[in-house]
């Protein structure tokens, strides 16, 4: 009892080096289960091979379930014991056949790991760790078994019953219940196990293999959704064809079936043959679904998708490889969607949400390497760090080895790992041996925590001549690493001449793989400004001596552009930190200019125009800050909004007018006709013109999608108009029941700019439609207004107070789910003392809750230690 209690006070951390290969193997095992929701029994029969030399006992993981019975060989048996989460069975020889039967309760599992039920469906959710809530088993990542199925279940509430692989058969069975079978021929682990049994109908698509293949997809969903599966089958589709062309990977099954259920801690689940989603990521028509929703929608699919070779086929070895697989296959759905539209605003998206999301990961107390070394609960590592750093990790090595090098490596990886358990050091060889580059020095990308910065500086003779080009990195301390080496970062570079505008030096790759450096440039015949990291060829962050006037240049004529945003940026950037220090006005006349130049430019793509205007956001203003001061900075940024605003008051008109309204269409133009739209209606808002609110709500109630009336909502609802409440309970009554729509009635609301948002949030939070039980509901109004700074930070701590409370109570329901909605609080240190004091005082009030998750005490005490 005291050892129990001790170790629930302090869980032990699982260490990357205590790796030890399994003892035995489980070539393969059948399910039967019985299905039931209130109590399912599964029976498990798995063929053991004990591995040469080892001498250990069988040792199966397991929790929260009923043992029923343990059979070796076919006899009974009772020489079995429970050591903690598992079953330990002396076993004599060195094959043998075991057989457990287990009881679980499907419809109490409100954490949505193992077998549980969402809205009448049940349904499964197995990795990291959930497969030893269903059965007795090895439960890593490390062992993998040919899978074959059996279930049963009453007909009439469960008419349709799936699992991985390919169906056997299927009967009727007494008592009005019936039965299937289902075979998956390829090798898996357990966290790759799915099956779904529910009242379910099927959007039906074929897809012929370049070598053949017929294969049978389906989307099942409620009957009342079938008509909003179109765009995920047909994203599904283009990602098949999309992975053979360019990876040269094909489907290997008959069947590739798709679930969208509406309770799921993530976006969605790669289980072989049987994916299951969040529903929010197969949903969609154009009076529910933003375009943004669309583009998710594509991308997830696509993402689950390439997991099949990047994740199924070649799977991870231990949890400490999870980047191996989403690094990767985040890099491969990146790549899909940059082809499927404009690939430059599909990097300057995924720069944004790498900054939003994982840049201040990587520099407060939740640290870690992409490929860390210890955890408490696995769950918590399903981090930006491990899919979009991890992503950007594969694109330095695309970068680095170029096209035919790098699929040669992909390939080579592929086809050396299939069917077995790899780790990122396999990826990383096989590049190197398919390259012949040295990448020594860049593995230290998986191992080192924490956002490398960048100085650069370019000095030159006056009037033109040599110019010389000093870099040099620092990699700052993280949590358990303070002291780093150098690594070697991949940053393209140009120089343009300040007068002409022509390209002085062309673009060129150059590798920083020292503390500093220095690239001399010889023979310049005009002044040269600096364009760097194009592309964003290094995640890194980069500080220049830049001029206002050269960002102003480069936001005008560099012809990458990303370099072009990323000068905007910069130059909003310095004004807009500048502004919340001093209150000043600095450099508004500069970012005023530019952004008019933009939006003069005819031959611009208004997706990118879009993305160009926009402000950074408030927390990456903070991020700047060496004390981050939510309520300047919230100022700064209104005055320079209003600025903008006002002294382009005819522009936004102009831009607003010249597109239109024109019926709904999903394509690239359309969608950026109607995202610049969207941006000029929040600067005339921001301008404080008087028509502001009616011009909002006109396009709220006359649009035709859901991106226009979302886009005047949030407009809106920003506001103090008496249109702003008329709209949202219009947009309640029309979209009652739609519980992925009323997500963003909630989530908008908390992200709203107003004075009063942490007021509303907490009434909100007590509104009939809400609760904790739906983590896309949690999400909506607790993880929104964890990323509202301005109102997170109201004076007086009530927004950390309701974070606090809101956590433990989701904790009891779902620990997961609560565990990522922490990362806000855990920023105190980068506050003032009045408000870092209430953050951590919250978050000792959290480590002290008795009977706290796993998963919330390892972010919450993490906070506070690092
Ligand atoms: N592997 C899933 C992905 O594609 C992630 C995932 C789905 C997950 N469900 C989960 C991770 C539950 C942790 C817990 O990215
Ligand atoms: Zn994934």
């Amino acid at each position: 009892m005291l050892d129990a209690l001790q170790s629930l006070a302090h869980p032990a951390a699982t260490r990357r080096s205590d790796y030890v290969a399994p003892a035995w193997s489980i070539p393969d095992i059948r399910l039967h289960f019985d299905l039931d929701p209130t109590a399912t029994r599964v029976r498990a029969t798995l063929s053991v091979e004990r591995t040469a030399g080892r001498h250990d006992p069988l040792r199966l993981d397991g929790a929260g379930q009923a043992l029923l019975s343990v059979t070796v060989d076919g006899i009974a048996t009772d020489d079995w014991r429970i050591e903690g989460e598992q079953l330990v069975i002396p076993l004599a020889g060195d094959a043998h056949v075991v057989t457990t039967e287990v009881e679980i309760a499907p419809d109490r599992n409100t954490q949505l790991m193992g077998l549980y039920a969402s809205n009448g469906i049940l349904c499964t959710q197995c990795e990291a760790e959930g497969f030893r809530r269903i059965t007795y088993f090895p439960d890593r990542p490390d062992v993998l078994s040919r899978y074959s199925v059996t279930m049963a279940a009453d007909k009439l509430r469960f008419p349709v019953l799936l699992a991985n692989g390919d169906p056997i058969g299927a009967g009727d069975l007494d008592d009005g219940r019936h039965w299937a079978e289902w075979n998956d021929p390829f090798p898996k682990p357990s966290y790759l196990f799915a099956l779904v049994a529910g009242d379910l109908a099927v959007n039906r698509g074929a897809f012929t293999t370049r070598t053949g293949r017929e294969v049978s997809l389906g989307i099942w969903v409620r009957e009342a959704d079938l008509a909003k599966t179109g765009h995920a089958l047909h994203a599904l589709e283009l990602a098949m064809a999309w992975d053979e062309r360019v990876y040269g990977r094909d489907y290997d099954l008959d069947v590739f079936n798709i679930v969208a259920v509406d309770d799921f801690n993530f976006g969605a689940m790669e289980n072989k043959g049987l994916n299951i989603f969040n529903s929010r990521y197969i949903l969609a028509d154009p009076d529910t679904a933003t375009d943004y929703d669309y583009d998710a929608i594509s991308t997830v699919v696509a993402h689950e998708y390439f997991h099949n070779w990047s994740g199924n086929r070649v799977t991870c070895r231990d949890w400490f490889q999870l980047s191996l697989k989403e690094g990767f296959t985040v890099y491969r759905d990146q790549g899909f969607s940059a082809d499927q539209g404009s690939a430059a605003v599909k990097r300057i998206e995924d720069v944004r949400t790498l900054r939003a999301a994982q840049f201040p990961e990587d520099a407060g107390p939740l640290a870690h390497p992409v490929r860390p070394e210890s955890y408490l609960e696995i769950s918590n590592f399903y981090t930006a760090t491990i899919y979009n750093k991890g992503a950007e990790l594969i694109r330095m090595l695309a970068t680095m080895l170029g096209p035919v090098a790098f699929r040669a490596g992909c390939e080579l990886y592929f086809d050396r790992f299939d069917g077995t358990a790899a780790t990122c050091e396999d990826y990383v060889a096989c590049m190197e041996e398919a390259s012949g580059v040295d990448l020594a020095q860049f593995r230290l990308w998986y191992s080192q925590a924490g956002t490398p910065r960048v100085s650069a500086s370019l000095t030159q003779q006056p009037g033109g001549g040599r110019a010389e080009l000093r870099l040099a990195q620092q990699v700052p301390a993280t949590p358990g690493q303070p002291v780093k080496s150098p690594m070697v970062l991949p940053l393209r570079l140009k120089l343009f001449a300040a007068a002409s505008g022509r390209a002085l030096v062309e673009e060129q790759l150059a590798l920083l793989t020292d503390t500093s450096e220095t690239i001399v440039f010889d023979g310049l015949t005009e002044r040269a400004i600096l364009s760097i990291n194009r592309g964003f060829s290094a995640p890194v962050i980069v500080e220049s001596d830049r001029t206002a006037e050269e960002l102003a240049f480069l936001s005008a004529h560099d012809d990458d552009p990303f370099a072009r945003y990323e000068a905007m940026q910069q130059l909003m950037l310095d004004t807009l930190v500048a502004g919340a220090v001093s209150g000043g006005h600095g450099h508004h006349h500069a970012v005023v200019t530019a952004i008019a130049q933009i939006l003069a430019d005819p031959d611009l793509d208004p997706a990118f125009v879009a993305e160009a205007v926009l402000l950074p956001s408030e927390s990456f203003i903070g991020d700047q800050m060496a004390t981050v001061e939510p309520d300047a900075i919230f100022a700064a940024r209104e005055a320079l909004r209003t600025e903008i605003g006002r002294q382009l008051a005819d522009q936004w008109r102009h831009a607003y007018d010249t597109a239109p309204p024109e019926p709904y269409a999903y394509t690239p133009a359309a969608k950026g006709r109607r995202r610049v739209r969207s941006v000029a209606l929040s600067y005339i808002a921001a301008s404080g013109a008087a028509d502001a609110a009616s011009i909002a709500f006109a396009q709220f109630e006359s649009a035709d999608n859901m991106t226009d009336r979302q886009g005047a909502l949030t407009t809106l609802s920003n506001g103090t108009a008496m249109e702003r409440e008329r709209a949202l309970d219009q947009f309640y009554d029309r979209y009652a029941g739609n519980s992925l729509v009323l997500d963003k009635w909630f989530q908008t609301q908390a992200l709203a700019t107003r004075d009063d948002t942490a007021a509303v949030v907490a009434a909100l939070a007590g509104h009939p439609d809400f609760t904790l039980a739906n983590p896309n509901r949690a999400r909506s109004l607790i993880g929104a207004f964890g990323a509202n700074q301005r109102s997170f930070h109201v004076a007086g701590g009530a927004g950390y107070r309701f974070l606090a409370d809101q956590l433990i109570a989701l904790d009891r329901l779902n620990p997961q789910t609560a565990a990522k909605l922490l990362p806000p609080l855990g920023r105190w240190r980068r506050f003032a003392e009045d408000r870092s004091t209430l953050m951590r005082a919250e978050l000792e009030r959290i480590v002290a809750t008795p009977g706290l998750s796993k998963d919330l005490f390892e972010q919450a005490s993490k906070s506070l230690e690092g």
